[in-house]
């Protein structure tokens, strides 16, 4: 069996998502299969480059899962010529910098949204790898959950009709860091630094529903600060500049509206940390990570608004699992996956820096939209 070994230099590894979802679970995942089995036989193998700023960190990784090569230094990760791909989740404000290095440097790019912090950044990395004709991928995790792609089959299949609404709930509560440490990191709650819950999330938002329903045509946002004062790693206090919630109205091709609501400050009283409710003319779904409900119109309860009595109808318990059918895996790992068999193989992709920077586009305005406290439309995107 021949192996093809594809150089990444990764950075941004000593990070959450760098090493829990791209190291340990897709990178270091695919190596413990035996690598990416591809059609002709070949195994596609990926030779990791670990990039960090702490040098006591990022040699502890390496050696803790031996990995040979590590650096604090991006240009000479990029000069090692094997080294086909750099990837990239560092800090949202750090990322142009090293994905420009990577372009120049004539490496094909894989990261993290936001692919920047502003419209102008992101269509910049884009149009700069295509004039470099360098291949680019951005994560687009959330369609991989089986939740979402249950949706997706739903939707594909023609189970809704017409589809009428989606109402999205994205959230939980992140404490403040006084009295129990905050779960995710202090720059999320500062604007200064890249933070905040729209630059965050609406990214999401935007494939999940380009690609389930349709391309997002406006935005209408309130966005708010609920924390305002908040205690980072250090247990110091510090002043929450960026929003920690968006209550946000989307309206899609077709003339479906869909309202998504996402918090750092609210309970969950869900089954899951996102829902997504959809109704359509046939029938009705709610999908979340891993699970996914439907109701048809044939099964629908006549429901009859009487406040004098206890309703005697247990709404929850007349909706239907949707099945598997298939084998989940780890939604990033699939992910690379793919952009490992486009890279070597040159099979089809579409989410390059191009599709991340429509993600950007739509929080730049949904956070505009907020501030001049009107409903704003979305231009297509083009380089
Ligand atoms: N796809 C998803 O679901 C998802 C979820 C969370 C975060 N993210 C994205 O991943 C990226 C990393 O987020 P995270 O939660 O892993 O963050 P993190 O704070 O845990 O990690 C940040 C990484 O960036 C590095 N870094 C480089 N320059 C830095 C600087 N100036 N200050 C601080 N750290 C710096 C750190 O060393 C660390 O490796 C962000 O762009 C974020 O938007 C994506």
């Amino acid at each position: 069996m021949a192996r093809r070994t594809v150089g990444l230099a990764m950075n941004g590894v000593t990070g959450r998502m760098g090493y829990n979802q791209h190291l340990l679970r897709s990178v270091l995942a695919i190596r413990e299969q035996g690598g990416l089995a591809v059609a002709d036989g070949t195994v596609i193998w990926p030779e990791p480059v670990l990039i960090g700023r702490n040098e006591d960190r990022i040699r502890a990784i390496a050696e803790r899962h031996g990995i040979e090569r590590w650096t604090t230094d991006v240009a000479k990760a990029l000069a090692e010529p094997d080294v086909e791909i750099y990837f990239d989740a560092q800090v949202t404000s750090a990322r142009r910098e090293g994905v420009l290095a990577a372009i120049d440097a004539g490496k094909h790019v894989y990261c993290e949204k936001p692919t920047a912090e502003s419209l102008d950044d992101a269509l910049e990395l884009a149009r700069v790898a295509a004039e470099r004709g360098v291949k680019t991928g951005v994560v687009q995790d959330k369609l991989f959950l089986p939740g979402l792609r249950k949706l997706k089959r739903l939707v594909d299949g023609g189970f809704f009709g017409r589809i009428l609404s989606v109402r999205g709930e994205f959230g939980y509560w992140v404490f403040e860091g006084d009295w129990q440490p905050a779960q995710r990191p202090s720059w999320n709650y500062r604007a200064e630094q890249g933070g905040g819950i729209v630059l965050d999330m609406f990214c999401h938002w935007q494939y999940v529903l380009r690609e389930t329903f349709g391309p997002v045509r406006s935005v209408q946002a309130l966005t708010t600060t609920h924390i305002p004062q908040r205690f980072d790693e250090r247990g110091n206090a510090y002043e929450a500049t960026a929003d920690d919630a968006a209550y946000g109205i989307f309206e899609l091709d077709n003339g479906i509206v869909a309202q998504i609501n996402s918090s750092w400050a609210t309970r969950v009283n869900r089954d899951e940390l996102v829902e997504f409710h959809v109704d359509g003319t046939e029938g009705s779904a709610v999908a979340g990570l891993r699970h996914c409900r439907v109701q048809h119109r044939s099964a629908t309860p006549k429901a009859v608004w009487n406040p004098d009595l206890p309703s005697p109808v247990d709404f929850r318990a007349q909706w239907q699992e949707v099945p598997d059918n298939t084998e989940f895996d780890n939604g990033f790992k699939e992910q690379w996956e793919l952009f490992l068999r486009h890279v070597v193989l040159d099979e089809p992709w579409h989410w390059d820096l191009l599709a991340g920077a429509r993600g950007v586009q739509l929080a730049e305005l949904g956070l505009r939209s907020a501030a001049e406290g009107r409903r704003i439309e979305i231009p297509e995107l083009t380089l």
